[in-house]
């Protein structure tokens, strides 16, 4: 299986995406996830990216391009993955396309997650994230047992940075002038699935597994 979620934020890529590869056994590749890890070690991409993260906007292709590289280049993914936040622009799209022919994994499906902006809005103030397993909760539609508590590893739950009404509305911005341009990209390649995603979860996920279901080989 190798797809991609591609979508508003907030509107559960990354509760959809990790909860799939965990199921199917192959990584979750969430760009997201990667540069948060490397502001908190402190790393040079760390550095370059914390000040766009900060202001809602996007890291510059090049980074981004550079990471994605670097990931794909451990051997985890050749029995498949689930990319989540990358691409994000027609240039990180075409790069990636170039880097998977490449090495031989095309990607089989691309999911688009669709949701309303009033609801990615509420989403996205609400969602507390563990700082050690990146997983998603939010205060009222996925508390986690304990308050402020990780309920798979007991990390602590933390209010993103970019996740203030101000920044997430930015991010909104962004999505609609840069990254919407990939619906016709993917849809042009007979890739693109439309997945409702305004539904609970699990109504989300039993609608996905049935979009990937025939997607589901290895490699
Ligand atoms: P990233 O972490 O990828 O953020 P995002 O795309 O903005 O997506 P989110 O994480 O906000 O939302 P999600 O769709 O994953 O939703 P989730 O499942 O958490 O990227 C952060 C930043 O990094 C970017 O802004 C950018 O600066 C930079 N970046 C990353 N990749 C980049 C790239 N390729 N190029 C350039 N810059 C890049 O769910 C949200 C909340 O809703 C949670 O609280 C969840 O519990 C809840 N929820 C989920 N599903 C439901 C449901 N069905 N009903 C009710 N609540 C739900």
């Amino acid at each position: 299986m190798r797809l991609l979620f591609i979508g508003a934020p907030g509107s559960g890529k990354g509760t959809q995406a990790k909860r799939l590869a965990e199921e199917r056994g192959v990584p979750h590749i969430a760009t997201g996830d990667i540069l948060r890890e490397a502001i908190r070690q402190g790393t040079p991409v760390g550095r370059e990216a914390q000040p766009y993260i900060a202001a809602g906007g996007l890291v510059p292709d090049d980074v981004m391009i550079r990471v994605i590289e670097e990931r794909f280049a451990r051997p985890d993914v050749a029995g498949g993955y689930v990319l989540d936040g990358f691409p994000r622009t027609l240039p990180q799209a075409e790069a990636l396309e170039r880097m998977l022919a490449r090495l031989g994994r095309p990607l089989d499906r691309v999911l688009l997650l669709e949701c309303p902006e009033e609801a990615v809005l509420d989403r996205i103030t609400g969602r507390r994230t563990c700082e050690v397993c990146g997983m998603p909760y939010h205060v009222r539609h996925r508390p986690p047992r304990r308050e402020g508590v990780c309920d798979r590893d007991g990390g602590r739950l933390v209010q993103r940075e970019d996740d203030t009404e101000p920044k997430a509305r930015r991010r909104l911005e962004k999505y609609r002038a840069e990254t919407a341009a990939l619906v016709p990209f993917y849809e042009a390649r007979g890739l693109l699935r439309r997945v409702d995603a305004s539904r609970s979860p699990e109504e989300v996920y039993r609608e996905i597994r049935s979009a990937v279901g025939r997607a589901g080989g290895g490699g």
